[in-house]
């Protein structure tokens, strides 16, 4: 299911007609809302304002993100919402799985978007949390393949998430220049900003990220230096305008497997077939088709 992000909307009402926008657009399949809990004074405040109206829409799940989760979670479990809370590690899953929610997406150093301070890769952690974690874990950083997929859940987790592999999507309203840079890319193009903040924070390598780790390596803590290089401003017109030279752009390795822009659906088909054929290939580590278990041909 897609994720309607509530950051990106000033006011509930403007929120309120996109989630029933997309109440429509799904045709009754769900959807979520993804909100980001700031570090800014007031973030909980404003979410906890998005509520009623979420409510109101049915929605039965959100994606929370960014600082802890635990002063929203009485008020989304009163209002009968699932949440599954984002962490950029397994350390932190264990801290949200005792805050009470519903289910964890571990992130890993190849995402687009928050890798954490300590960047682990997307592959130690599915398969670490499932042997932690006693929620379902959702895994995320790098994915754009049904073979990952497979993988994923062969390691006993219950999903994927997948940020920059669906950014070339059709129905995305990004420029088509957007989209034809980041079908030209390879994965390569990425670097990590605001690493001075302990905000480590995955984007497309640009004039923007020259400015800021130039500031970064020159020792500047001081927020306000980057205030105007980091704010969305530029950001915003980029997308809109495909123009990528100043903004922070999300962007992750897996931009490799954005290859061509089509509808959700046809990417989803072809992960899932992706995912098939990969499960398929492990046929021959099962007892059908050698005729043992295989336990039991190690033992012999
Ligand atoms: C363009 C873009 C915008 C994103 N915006 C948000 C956001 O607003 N809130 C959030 O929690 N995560 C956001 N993410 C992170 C994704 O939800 C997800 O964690 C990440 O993309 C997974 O890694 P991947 O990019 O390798 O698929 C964004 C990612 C991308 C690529």
């Amino acid at each position: 299911m897609g994720f309607l992000v509530h950051t990106g909307f000033e006011e509930p009402d403007t929120f309120s007609s996109q989630m029933a926008l997309c109440r429509e657009l799904t045709d009754g399949m769900p959807f979520g809302v993804n909100l980001y809990i700031g570090r800014a004074p007031g973030s909980v405040e404003r979410i906890l304002s998005f509520i009623p109206e979420m409510v109101a829409n049915n929605v039965s799940c959100v994606e929370t993100a960014g600082q802890n989760p635990g002063p929203i979670i009485p008020a989304l479990k009163e209002a009968g919402i699932r949440v599954i809370h984002k962490v950029p590690g397994v350390r932190y899953a264990h801290t949200a799985q005792r805050l009470g929610v519903d289910a964890v997406t571990v992130i890993g150093n190849e995402c687009g978007g928050h890798p954490g301070v300590h960047q682990i890769g997307t592959m130690v952690h599915a398969a670490q949390a499932p042997m932690e974690i006693d929620i379902p874990v959702v895994i995320g950083g790098g994915i754009g393949t049904g073979r990952q997929l497979a993988a994923v859940l062969a390691m006993g987790c219950e999903g994927v998430i997948m940020g920059t592999r669906m950014m070339v999507a059709k129905e995305m309203w990004v420029s088509e220049g957007y989209k034809t840079q980041l079908i030209a890319a390879d994965g390569s193009e990425s670097t990590v900003i605001k690493r001075v903040f302990r905000d480590n924070h995955r984007v497309l390598a640009n004039e923007t990220t020259k400015d800021v780790l130039a500031l970064e390596a020159a020792g500047v803590t001081e927020f306000e230096a980057y205030r105007d290089l980091v704010s969305g401003t530029h950001t915003r017109a980029g997308y809109k305008s495909g123009d990528l030279s100043r903004g922070s752009y999300d962007w992750g390795h897996s931009a490799i497997f954005a290859d061509a822009i089509e509808p959700v659906e046809a990417i989803f088909d072809r992960m899932i077939d992706d995912a098939v054929a990969a499960s398929q290939r492990l046929h021959h580590l099962t007892s059908e088709s050698i005729g043992l278990p295989l336990v039991s041909n190690i033992h012999n």
